[in-house]
C-alpha cells in the first residue's frame, strides 16, 4: 500500500524537531576527513538541515560551531584558527569547541568589568576523529560512543574516501540498500545499455536472483541473495552484507571493503561518505588516505558526468526518484519486503526515541565497542556478475590482495 503524504513526510524531514530528525540525532555522522582539514582547517558543513562551521584549532582540536558569530552574524567560515579556537573574521571575537565566547579584543579593553563575552555562546556540538574521517553528534547529551566499526580501526589496510554531494532525499538512497533485486536490473541491465551507447563492451554479466532474504541483527539488517548458479552455501545466501541503521552500508569481503554513509544533508540533499578500504599485500607499505569530491548531479539534478561505475548507476536511480520520491504514488511489490521492512524499523525507532529511549544501535559501553566492532560481510555477486575492476572505487583496481578472501 503506498504511504500517505505524512507518513512520507515523517520519514523524510530531518530538521530539528522533525521526528525522524530526532532519531538521526542520536547517532554520530561523519562530516569530513582529517587530510581536508590540512589543506584548509576551517569548512562549512551542513547537516540535517543546520548550517555549522567545522575547524581544528591551532592546537589541533576540532569543533563544530554554528555558521554565524553571535555578534553581527558574518559566517564563521571565514574564522580564524586560534589556539583555543576560532576567532570570528569581522570583530575576532573567540569561540572555544564547547561554544563559549573567550575573547572580545574590544570589549575586554573598553569594560573589561562588564564581561559581556559571559553573556555569549555560539551553537557547538562534540566531533571526534576515527580512521581519517571526522564524525558530529547533534543530538541530546550524554552523547553515546562514537561505534568502531573494524574498517575504521583496522590498521592493516589503505583509505580511500569518495566524498559525493547528492541532490536528493537520504530515504531513496538508503531504500536502494534494501533492494537487492536492483543489481540484476540496473547495474547490469540499465548499465550495460550506457556502455553500449558509449561504444563500450558491457561492465558485467547479468545473474537471475532466484530469492532475497533480510535477517534484523543488532546493528542493523543482514541482506542476502542467491543467485541463479550458487550454491546454498553461497556466502551471499549464508553471510550477506549488512546495513548498519539507520543511513550506513557495508560492503566488501576480507580483502576490499567498503563503508558508505549516506548523511543527510537536509530534506533534499544527502552527502555519500565513500569510504574504501583494502587490505595490504605482506610487506607492501602503507599507502596515505586519498580523499576525492565527484559531482554526478547538478543543483538542478542534471546530469553532469559520465554514469560509468557501479554506484553511479545507483546515484542515478536515487536521483532520478525526484527530490523527495512521492511515496503516495508508488505500488511495491513482493520484491521491495526490504524496504518495507526498513521503513517499519525506521517507524518503532522514532517511536523509542519519543519516549526518551536510546534507539538501535546506540553503544554506551566501552567493552562493546573496543578494541572495534566486526561485521560479516562477504561479495560474491561480484564474481557472479562478472563485474569489470574499472567499475570499483579507484583504490580497489588492479588490487587483487594477497591475504585470503
Ligand atoms: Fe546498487
Amino acid at each position: 500500500m503506498a504511504k500517505t503524504a505524512a507518513q512520507n513526510d515523517r520519514l523524510t524531514q530531518v530538521g530539528p524537531g522533525t521526528p525522524m530528525g530526532e532519531l538521526l540525532r542520536r547517532y554520530w555522522h561523519p562530516v569530513g576527513a582529517t587530510v581536508q582539514l590540512d589543506e584548509n582547517p576551517v569548512r562549512k558543513v551542513r547537516l540535517l538541515g543546520e548550517d555549522l562551521t567545522l575547524f581544528r584549532s591551532e592546537s589541533g582540536e576540532f569543533g563544530l560551531v554554528g555558521d554565524r558569530c553571535p555578534h553581527r552574524c558574518m559566517a564563521m567560515s571565514f574564522g580564524v584558527p586560534d589556539e583555543r579556537g576560532l576567532r570570528c573574521g569581522y570583530h575576532a571575537w573567540l569561540f572555544d569547541a564547547q561554544g563559549n565566547c573567550l575573547e572580545q579584543p574590544w570589549e575586554d579593553r573598553i569594560q573589561p568589568e562588564a564581561r559581556f563575552r559571559d553573556k555569549i555562546k555560539i551553537k557547538a556540538y562534540p566531533v571526534q576523529e576515527l580512521g581519517g574521517l571526522i564524525f558530529a553528534y547533534l543530538g541530546p547529551q550524554p552523547a553515546p560512543l562514537l561505534p568502531r566499526w573494524d574498517l575504521l580501526v583496522l590498521d592493516d589496510v589503505d583509505r580511500g574516501l569518495d566524498i559525493q554531494p547528492i541532490p536528493c532525499n537520504f530515504l531513496q538512497c538508503m531504500d536502494n540498500s534494501f533492494d537487492p533485486l536492483h543489481f540484476e536490473f540496473l547495474h547490469a541491465g540499465f548499465g550495460n545499455y550506457h556502455f553500449k551507447r558509449l561504444g563500450l563492451p558491457p561492465a558485467m554479466t547479468p545473474a537471475k536472483h532466484l530469492d532475497i532474504a533480510f535477517d534484523v541483527f543488532e546493528y542493523g539488517v543482514y541482506k542476502r541473495r542467491l543467485l541463479e548458479g550458487q550454491a546454498l552455501d553461497s556466502a551471499d545466501w549464508t553471510i550477506g552484507h549488512p546495513v548498519i541503521f539507520p543511513v550506513l552500508l557495508s560492503i566488501g569481503d576480507n580483502n576490499r571493503s567498503g563503508l558508505h554513509w549516506r548523511v543527510p544533508t537536509d530534506d533534499t540533499h544527502t552527502t555519500q561518505f565513500l569510504y574504501s578500504t583494502r587490505r595490504r599485500k605482506p610487506g607492501e607499505s602503507a599507502r596515505p588516505m586519498t580523499v576525492n569530491y565527484e559531482v554526478l548531479f547538478d543543483e538542478n539534478r542534471e546530469l553532469v558526468d559520465a554514469i560509468d561505475r557501479t554506484i553511479k548507476q545507483d546515484i542515478v536511480a536515487w536521483v532520478a526518484q525526484g527530490a523527495v520520491t512521492d511515496r503516495t504514488q508508488e505500488h511495491l511489490s513482493p520484491g521491495d519486503k526490504g524496504i518495507i521492512l526498513y521503513h517499519k524499523m525506521l517507524n518503532e525507532n522514532i517511536d523509542r526515541v519519543a519516549r526518551g529511549e536510546d534507539p538501535m544501535g546506540t553503544i554506551r559501553d566501552p567493552a562493546e565497542n573496543e578494541p572495534m566492532i566486526e561485521i560479516k560481510r562477504s561479495r560474491e555477486h561480484d564474481k557472479a556478475f562478472k563485474i569489470r575492476d574499472d567499475m570499483e572505487p579507484a583504490l580497489w583496481q588492479n588490487a587483487e590482495a594477497g591475504a585470503a578472501g
